[in-house]
């Protein structure tokens, strides 16, 4: 039998013990409802405004904090890029990059990393006759633009051309994560994308969460660079707005294509603009009518489309007089959205409706086009020369006899 105090005794023991466990589980409960969870990545890495030397890298983190990358090349001693001040958006820009060398970077929040040891090559310069692109447009449905991701990020090229119709169904800003940087993610961490703007991107507020998740080159003339062009080695991209911006003949945007296609001194031209003024399914004629005599006259190699969720190329084509130099129109709008019927036209070389993506290589005076399904089959494809006049389109071009009617003007639709 216990003697009473020893009972005592005890039950004092019990409640002790009971209320060191109490306050170890209060301060348990507090650390884990106090500590805040650990930073990561809600957006990118993603490479932006690749150009002389220089190109930039942004990404999204889960809180504010200081950003920094760390980059350099392959076994060397890295320099670091920092934000000026604690943020959830980050951007720094890579400075002094060797022209045409692949680099390795890591992103880093508050000290700590937050992404893998990520690659891209540093933009050409004006003198280098390489260059590699792909095409893309009309991204949706997360499946196809994951798949084309994949597939191309092990092509390395060196930018991505976005045709337009980035985000369905409305340009919101919650769904560029889920429905764009997301599935491309693997890609846009180690390719710079270089978008314009299609009729789905400016149904939300005129495209505002567009230009608040892409950096893009200023043109000099706009708040936010609707229109732009840039140079990449032998080749500049001339990339338009017909979405959301006047490019009548009066316009300033025409103005500004006018003289920038006038003042390129690049071999190569390339435009992206987001309605096909030539395809199978619906041309934009007004488009044809007035931009076509530009691009013909300062001789554009190939004008890059979206809109009609198909691939298509076209003979070359010239229809404004014996003067100007024909031109190749391409529809790259196979990147997810529910495909177009169509109905070949005579001007058409090729075209179907298919999902997939557009690679370009560009050596010295050959250009190679090759046209994949997004499984990345190549359906399509065609070489073309630079001639001594300067036409890569000089093979049989299709010369169509439709006379632009005078006063034609465009706006905004
Ligand atoms: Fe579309």
């Amino acid at each position: 039998m216990e003697c009473s105090s020893l009972r005592h005794l005890r039950a004092g023991t019990v409640s002790n013990a009971l209320r060191v466990c109490l306050a170890l589980a209060g301060v348990f409960l507090r650390v884990v409802l106090e500590t805040p969870p650990a930073p990561a990545l809600v957006r990118g890495p993603y490479l932006q405004r690749p150009d002389d030397r220089t190109v930039e890298i942004l990404w999204r983190t889960s809180s504010i904090l200081v950003g920094s990358v760390s980059y350099g090349r392959p076994g060397t001693v890295f320099r670091t890029a920092s934000d000026a001040a604690a943020a959830q958006a980050h951007a720094a820009r890579l400075s002094d990059l060797e022209a045409g060398k692949i680099y390795e970077y890591q992103v880093f929040g508050d000290g700590a990393p937050l992404s893998p040891v990520l690659s891209f090559r540093a933009p050409r310069e004006a003198a280098d006759d390489e260059i590699a692109f792909a095409v893309v447009g009309d991204t949706a449905g997360r499946t196809v633009p994951a798949q084309i991701a994949s597939l191309l990020r092990f092509t390395s090229p060196d930018l991505l051309l976005h045709t337009g119709d980035v985000v369905y169904p409305d340009g919101r800003l919650d769904d560029y994560d889920p429905e764009f940087f997301g599935p491309m993610a693997a890609l846009l961490a180690t390719t710079p994308v270089m978008p314009i703007l299609g009729d789905h991107d400016v149904k939300t507020a005129d495209g505002a969460p567009f230009f608040s998740v892409f950096d893009l080159p200023d043109n000099g003339l706009t708040a936010q660079p609707r229109y732009y062009s840039f140079r990449q080695g032998d080749a500049e991209f001339f990339c338009l707005d017909v979405e959301s911006s006047e490019y009548g003949e009066d316009s300033d945007q025409y103005r500004w294509l006018e003289r920038s296609l006038a003042e390129s001194t690049a071999v190569w031209k390339f435009v992206t603009v987001f309605e096909p003024p030539f395809t199978s399914e619906n041309s934009n004629v007004v488009e044809r009518l007035i931009l076509s005599p530009l691009f013909e006259r300062f001789g554009v190699d190939i004008v890059f489309s979206g809109h009609e969720h198909l691939y298509e190329r076209s003979k070359p084509i010239r229809m404004f007089g014996a003067s100007g130099k024909p031109v190749t129109y391409v529809v790259e709008g196979g990147g997810g959205a529910s495909l177009s019927s169509f109905d070949p036209e005579d001007f058409s070389a090729f075209v179907a409706a298919v999902h997939g993506y557009v690679t370009v290589r560009v050596s010295n005076d050959v250009l190679r086009l090759e046209a994949h399904d997004a499984a990345g089959s190549i359906i399509d494809s065609v070489t073309m020369r630079k001639g001594a006049d300067g036409s890569a389109n000089d093979a049989s071009p299709l010369a169509i006899s439709e006379p632009p009617p005078a006063g034609v003007s465009a706006g905004r639709r």
